[in-house]
């Protein structure tokens, strides 16, 4: 691996752990980038990537992402995440081996580090995390004893964040007749769609899996595919990035004909100048790490504050209107991009200038 000095440091992180498992040719990579009473959490990510050292990039920012979420929901936990590098398709048996090895390793951490679902991985896939790696494990299913999947509180704040940004732009947050493109229609993006139909929002959507496509056709609800390759130019209130990272980047933000972003996608910006393309196109840009943090915020208040459910999912949508609408009115009276009003924000909650 090809890591630098360089980069690590210009991440910022207390720690960067990397394992071979030699049995499935994966690595598996925990990034801890800040501890908060000696803890931090994020969630497991488990894909292919071209090469182990994206993966670790990937790992980086996303723990760092991690560190923004608690700081801009008040809450006293680190940021950090895990990524398990694949280079082949794994049977069941070996799969199931991977997640119990994690497990360990985990367990071995000794709460400095608490795991969650990310990309990859399902409240069910942290049953089995939980066998060897209890309790640091956040979001099991229901059924044994955990909150379940992160989806649903995701989605509410999601859709309370575009009620935020359509409100900072129409003067109104109703969404009737708002029309808004949600970019992935999976586990964040399905529960999204449900909510917005609620308000008799106009929904336009991509996605990949033809499958999920199908099944949406089915339902023949107020809701209409676009495809892959003409996502960015079609014209909508709101673009909801649900799917991959990345996807505003100079060539998209330059062909997008929306008013706002507001989105559940982790880092969504592919470079920093991104932020400053969004404001010159008059692009209302709902920080990712603000919008996105219902599932963190909602799954840690119920399982390590017991708060039930209902206070935890309407402090997700409250913490999320009020946090964005600090973020807009700190961006218009300082004339910045509210990526950068974001940062003063999370920079006086944590007490501390975060190195990028
Ligand atoms: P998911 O994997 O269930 O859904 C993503 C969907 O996007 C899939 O249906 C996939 O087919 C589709 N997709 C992938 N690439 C695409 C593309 N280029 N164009 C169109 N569709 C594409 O993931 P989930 O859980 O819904 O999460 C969505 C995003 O939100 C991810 O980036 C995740 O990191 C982020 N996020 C999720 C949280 C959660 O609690 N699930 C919490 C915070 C962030
Ligand atoms: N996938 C979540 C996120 O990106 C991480 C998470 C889920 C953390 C559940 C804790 C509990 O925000």
């Amino acid at each position: 691996m090809k890591i630098s000095t360089e980069i690590k440091e210009q991440w910022g992180g207390e720690e960067l752990i990397t394992i071979h498992d030699h049995e499935t040719a994966s690595w598996i990579i925990i990034a801890i980038h800040t501890l908060r009473n000696g803890r931090a959490a994020g969630g497991l990510r488990m894909k292919k990537y071209n090469t182990p050292d994206e993966a670790i990039i990937d790992a980086l920012n996303l723990s760092e992402a991690m560190t923004y979420k608690f700081a801009m929901c008040n809450m006293q936990w680190g940021g950090a995440k895990a990524v398990i590098c694949l280079t082949r398709a794994l049977e069941k048996i070996e799969r199931e081996r991977l997640l119990l090895r994690f497990g360990d390793i985990l367990k071995n951490l000794d709460g400095r580090y608490y795991v969650g679902p990310d990309v990859g991985t399902t409240s069910d896939d942290m049953d089995i995390v939980y066998t060897t790696g209890k309790p640091y494990v956040f979001s099991r299913t229901v059924g044994a004893g955990g909150a379940g999947s992160s989806a649903i509180p995701t989605a509410l704040g999601v859709y309370a964040g575009i009620k935020t940004t359509c409100k900072f732009l129409f003067g109104t947050d109703q969404l009737a007749g708002r029309t808004v493109f949600i970019q992935g229609l999976g586990s964040v993006g399905l529960y999204l769609q449900k909510l917005l139909l609620q308000d008799n929002a106009n929904i336009l959507y991509t996605e990949t899996n033809q499958e999920l496509i199908d099944f949406i056709s089915a339902q023949a609800q107020n809701t209409q595919f676009v495809p892959p390759d003409k996502v960015y130019e079609t014209a909508c209130d709101i673009f909801s990035p649900c799917a991959q990272g990345a996807v505003l980047n100079v060539h998209s933000i330059q062909q997008l004909k929306c008013k706002g972003v507001a989105g559940a996608a982790n880092n969504q910006l592919n470079e920093a100048e991104d932020a400053d393309r969004l404001k010159q196109r008059g692009i209302l840009y709902a920080p990712d790490y603000v919008v996105n943090l219902g599932g963190a915020m909602g799954i840690t208040s119920i399982e390590a504050e017991g708060l039930s459910e209902g206070e935890s999912l309407k402090n997700v949508q409250s913490t999320i209107a009020e946090t964005l609408e600090e973020i807009y009115i700190t961006a218009k009276e300082a004339d910045t991009n509210t990526v950068a009003a974001a940062m003063k924000i999370a920079k006086k909650r944590l007490g501390y200038a975060p190195v990028s």
